[in-house]
């Protein structure tokens, strides 16, 4: 069978930051709340110009760069998003005619909330699995603050604008061995959008403290899902197979809930304190929550910094709206 090994990774952040301190001249809030009950500190906003197609087509561009392909030997683009507007045409679309990729290009948006970017690139990998396509573009890309309502202080110190981009090639090496998707579909009243004037798509409506125990929960479980597809390891040897994992880039929607994953994982697998959090890659500092694009903007600044190498393995494991929540487990 055939690999689909990730060939070139690029990333995107607009120029502005708003930091906490700004937030509080917005709403009743504290640099002090948000950094211990979240773990931001800042985040970036996309202009008024911007949106999730002009950060996702320059997210692209330098993932082409960076993998040293030309832009016609892309055959299909995905994109995890969740925030175009209007709705259709989509995302995936505007940016394949921007760049100018191929006139013929199958093109698609995958809409799973921050989960948006696992299931996306889980789509690709399987259509290089299948030998339907050599190479695929995947992109997560989202402007949340185009949906956040800044008067709503349980929101909207949490989220963040930018994208990151993948490039992923047909291959005899190991690249994404395996994905595992999953859903709650009950529970989408959580986590929604909700129209206060009429207009857009609306400002999104959570209920802060359900969504975060599912989380909590949801990445465990996708964790162990990815390694243990069949769910039939004991408990040494879904250790074993654990211990083999380099580092795991989480969604970055709070570092509670990251760090309380990693402990939950320490605590099931009977793992020395610290060996799973350790193992935690963290941009929410600096960035965030930016939905579909917090994954891959962490594995391209992670591979860019030396923080990750190729050869690595590692797991991306997310969870949003619908709810949703998917592992993908990769050697780099
Ligand atoms: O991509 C997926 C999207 N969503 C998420 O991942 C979010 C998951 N949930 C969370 O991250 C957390 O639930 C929050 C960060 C949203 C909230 O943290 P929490 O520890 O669950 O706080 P809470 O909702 O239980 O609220 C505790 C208190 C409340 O006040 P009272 O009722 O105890 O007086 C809130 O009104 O904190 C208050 N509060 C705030 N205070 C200052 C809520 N937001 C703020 C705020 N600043 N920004």
């Amino acid at each position: 069978m055939h690999h689909a090994s990730i060939i070139g990774t690029g990333s995107y952040v607009p120029e502005r930051i708003l930091t906490n301190h700004h937030l509080r001249e917005m709403v009743d809030t504290s640099d002090k709340w948000i950094i211990e009950r979240t773990g931001i500190r800042e985040r970036r906003i996309a202009s008024g110009e911007e949106t999730n197609v002009t950060m996702g087509r320059i997210a692209l561009e330098r993932a082409i760069e960076n993998s040293g392909i030309r832009c016609e030997e892309i055959e299909f683009l995905v994109v995890g998003t969740n925030t175009t507007e209007p709705v259709w045409p989509s995302a995936s679309g505007h940016i394949a005619n921007l760049l100018g990729l191929r006139k013929d290009l199958p093109f698609l948006d995958v809409q799973a909330g921050c989960t948006g970017f696992n299931y996306a690139l889980s789509v690709a990998e399987m259509s290089i699995k299948a030998e339907q396509y050599r190479t695929v573009a995947v992109i997560g890309t989202d402007k949340l603050s185009a949906i956040t309502d800044y008067q709503d202080r349980n929101t909207c110190v949490l989220f963040g604008d930018g994208a990151g981009a993948l490039i992923l090639r047909q291959s005899m090496n190991e690249g994404i061995i395996r994905s595992h998707l999953g859903g709650n579909a009950k529970a989408r009243d959580l986590l929604i959008l909700s129209k206060k004037d009429g207009t857009g798509n609306g400002y999104i409506k959570m209920e802060g403290r359900k969504v975060y125990t599912f989380a909590k929960r949801a990445m465990v479980e996708s964790c162990f899902r990815v390694l243990d597809p069949s769910g039939t390891a004991g408990k040494n040897e879904l250790r074993a197979l654990f211990e083999q994992v380099t580092k795991i880039i989480p969604h970055q929607a709070n570092a509670r809930i990251i760090m309380g994953a990693a402990e939950e994982l320490e605590s099931r697998l009977e793992l020395p304190a610290g060996e799973a959090k350790n193992k935690m890659i963290m941009t929410i500092e600096q960035y965030g929550n930016n939905s579909c694009a917090s994954i891959p903007l962490a594995l391209d600044l992670s591979l860019r910094t030396g923080k990750l190498r190729k050869g690595d393995l590692v797991i991306f494991v997310g969870f949003g709206a619908g709810l949703t929540y998917a592992a993908n487990l990769v050697r780099l």
